[in-house]
């Protein structure tokens, strides 16, 4: 396994507009990107830049707001009503090598490698199985993110 650099933090929001307020006021966000709906996840999400400077080596926030009853944050929010940190994102260099490592440690992967909001390739591991951290997994970008 070969740990890469912490990409993001999955942070679940009830309201988007206010979180972006929030991080745009209080936090000092310049950079907050375009909006992504993913379907199959009933989830909008904006990601925003640390640093606020542009640098292309930064860590994103990425903020999650659900779009139905049945998103892929809706329990998570009815367990916290105000939002919060939900998940971190680590990059691999091997997306399929990542995969079979958490597998053969006898983590709870939850799923097969697919295509996720940055459109790379990623994974998440149980929670339970990770210190209490929801971990999605990432393949290193070849190109500057969007
Ligand atoms: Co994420």
């Amino acid at each position: 396994m070969q740990l890469g650099r912490l990409n993001h933090v999955g942070i679940a929001v009830p309201d988007m507009e206010t979180a972006l307020a929030h991080w745009r006021d209080v936090m000092g966000a310049r950079c907050v990107h375009e909006p992504i709906v993913i379907e199959r996840a009933g989830l909008l999400i904006r990601f925003v830049d640390t640093p606020a400077d542009g640098s292309m080596h930064g860590t994103q926030v990425e903020l999650l707001q659900p779009l139905r009853e049945d998103s892929t944050v809706s329990e998570f929010l009815r367990a916290n009503p105000a939002g919060g940190q939900h998940h971190l994102c680590f990059e691999v260099p091997d997306i399929h090598a990542a995969h079979a490592w958490f597998t053969q440690a006898g983590k709870r992967v939850l799923g097969e490698p697919r295509p996720g909001a940055h459109g790379h390739p990623i994974f998440f591991v149980h929670g339970d199985d990770m210190g209490g951290v929801l971990t999605e997994i990432l393949e290193t970008p070849k190109e500057p993110q969007p």
